[in-house]
């Protein structure tokens, strides 16, 4: 039977932090790690799912698709597998397994690589054309309505849409997408705080809706509609925890905006000074730091060569970024490894990542 393979890359966010809900912008990369979907069709209409990283197993009937509780991972790929079939598309059974070398729970997306990875795996099984745009879209609602975490767009996109030494800039109200090159001489370390994050907790979706709040409360669509200036000006309308809500949406739309401008400009010391303030806001206005994130961010800062750091992705625990000199990159990794192993007995793991190509 026909046999298929296909790979979907990890992400990291670079600014615009819980902006992609909120209908704002988005500046994030692909990264050089990923996971793998191997595959192939069956004649008997069975769904055969593995994953070899987590060593496990789940099979049922094409025609029983339902979220697994016993199984939760498996939601990730029978989602994608209902949104197909809900957008009209006939699939035929088949066996999936995944293997990789993108670490869960560490904020880097692995849930939009499962996804994206099983779309493009039964797009090419079936011999379906699926365009970019609409093949993230659909990842996203198998998360969103299958799997039940009430993310934005970001992940899917990113993972579409990376390309090798370029960030990704989504504007996730008019669904424009750009790539922008990343200057040549800078790296990006990736390091974990220990602290599992976890976007089905209450946190991000607390977050959400409080955002959702605060626009309502200004009589707006989304917060996307709003310039910090306003926001200034009208801030008297919102109680002061909705108000540093909206603060730190609105900056960082406007950092990013700041970011894509710096980048063309091949200005990376800018780049590292607006990841700083977007840390800064999640401290203070978002509160979806934690102290481990706080003291990785603020450890490597202090190390030459850094030119910026920050938590990426929700939050609450999982991982930081860091914009650094690639030629001080190995020996920042390193410092930074032992003086948050010295100072909390956790290993956060760094490791130094490319910007990379996207799902293929
Ligand atoms: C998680 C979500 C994304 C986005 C980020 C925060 O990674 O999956 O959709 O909201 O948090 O920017």
């Amino acid at each position: 039977m026909k046999a298929a393979t296909a790979y979907a890359p990890g992400r990291v966010e670079l600014l615009g932090n819980h902006t992609d809900y909120n209908q704002g912008l988005v500046l994030a990369a692909a990264i050089d790690r990923g996971l793998t979907a191997q595959g192939r069709l069956r004649t008997d209409q069975r769904v055969v799912l593995s994953s070899q990283t987590l060593g496990r197993h789940c099979e049922l009937s094409l025609a029983e698709v339902a979220p697994s509780a016993a199984e939760p991972w498996a939601n990730y790929p029978l989602g994608v597998v209902n949104e197909l079939i809900m957008a009209g598309y006939r699939l035929e059974g088949f066996e999936l397994d995944l293997s990789g070398n993108l670490p869960t729970g560490g904020g880097l997306s692995s849930s939009a690589a499962v996804e994206v990875a099983t779309a493009l795996l039964l797009a090419k099984l079936h011999n379906l054309e699926i365009p970019a745009l609409a093949l993230a879209k659909l990842c996203h609602r198998a998360e969103n309505f299958f799997v039940g975490v009430p993310s934005g767009l970001l992940d899917q996109v990113t993972c579409v849409f990376g390309r090798a030494d370029h960030a990704v800039f989504l504007d996730c109200q008019s669904e424009a997408i750009e790539t922008v090159p990343l200057p040549s001489e800078l790296a990006l370390i990736i390091a974990n705080s220990g602290a599992a994050h976890s976007l089905v907790a209450g946190d991000y979706r607390a977050r959400r809706e409080q955002c959702f709040a605060a626009a309502e409360a200004l009589g707006l669509l989304s917060l996307r509609e709003l310039s910090s200036a306003d926001l200034e000006k009208s801030a008297s309308l919102l109680d002061p925890l909705l108000r540093r809500r909206a603060v730190h949406i609105t900056g960082e739309n406007e950092r990013v905006q700041a970011a894509v401008h710096a980048l063309r400009c091949g200005n990376g010391d800018a780049l590292g000074a607006l990841m700083n303030a977007s840390h800064e806001s999640s401290r203070v206005n978002f509160e979806n730091s934690t102290p481990e994130l706080d003291l990785l961010t603020s450890s490597a800062r202090a190390l030459p060569g850094v030119l910026g750091a920050r938590l990426t992705g929700g939050g609450f625990g999982g991982s930081a970024i860091v914009l650094v000199r690639a030629d001080s990159a190995a020996e920042v990794a390193e410092q930074l490894a032992a003086i948050f192993h010295a100072q909390t007995g956790i290993d956060p793991a760094p490791f130094i990542t490319r910007a990379s190509d996207g799902a293929r």
